[in-house]
């Protein structure tokens, strides 16, 4: 093979495999959940325990899906009260947003001088979080 093929197959070969992804990863986002563990804990309904954890911030078993600001005895912001009014369910996309920046995304979704108690933003790794409690229900304990 001439030199010049070589690094047009090595160039469609790293094109090939770094596109875009669009899904998180469930598991590299159970080990950056680790990273939450200081205020979240993962609590089943019947109250079994899947990640131990702080309870500086809500039980996020079953966030995703989940009406903002809405689990059980837990004292939310007036941020996070107001979400919950404005009825924002959370998603991956949303959940990953909030997790990346909670203060700007309080602003963008009800406008500024909303912000959240949440002391703690994580700039890369929020989708593959996202991912992982997406799907912690199914992938056992
Ligand atoms: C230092 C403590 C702390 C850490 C670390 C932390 N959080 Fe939080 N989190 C909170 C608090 C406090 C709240 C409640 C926010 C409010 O009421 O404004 C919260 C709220 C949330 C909510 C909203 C839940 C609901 O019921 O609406 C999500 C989602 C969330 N956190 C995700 C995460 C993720 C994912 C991580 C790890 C990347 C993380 N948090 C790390 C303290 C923390």
């Amino acid at each position: 093979m001439t030199k010049s093929a070589w690094s047009l197959w090595i160039g469609l070969a790293i094109s090939l495999g770094s596109g875009p992804t669009f899904a998180g990863d469930i598991a590299k986002g159970e080990k950056l959940f680790g990273n939450c563990l200081a205020c979240h804990r993962l609590q089943g309904d019947d109250g079994t325990t899947i990640r131990k954890g702080g309870r500086a911030g809500p039980n996020l078993f079953g966030v995703v899906g989940r009406l903002a600001g809405s689990a059980p005895s837990y004292e939310y912001s007036e941020g996070l009260q107001a979400l919950q009014k404005s009825g924002q369910v959370w998603s991956k996309e949303s959940l990953t947003a909030f997790v990346v920046n909670p203060n700007d995304f309080l602003s963008v979704q009800l406008g500024p001088g909303h912000t959240s108690k949440m002391p703690f933003a994580l700039p890369d790794g929020a989708a593959d979080i996202a991912e992982y409690l997406a799907n912690v229900a199914t992938i056992g304990r």
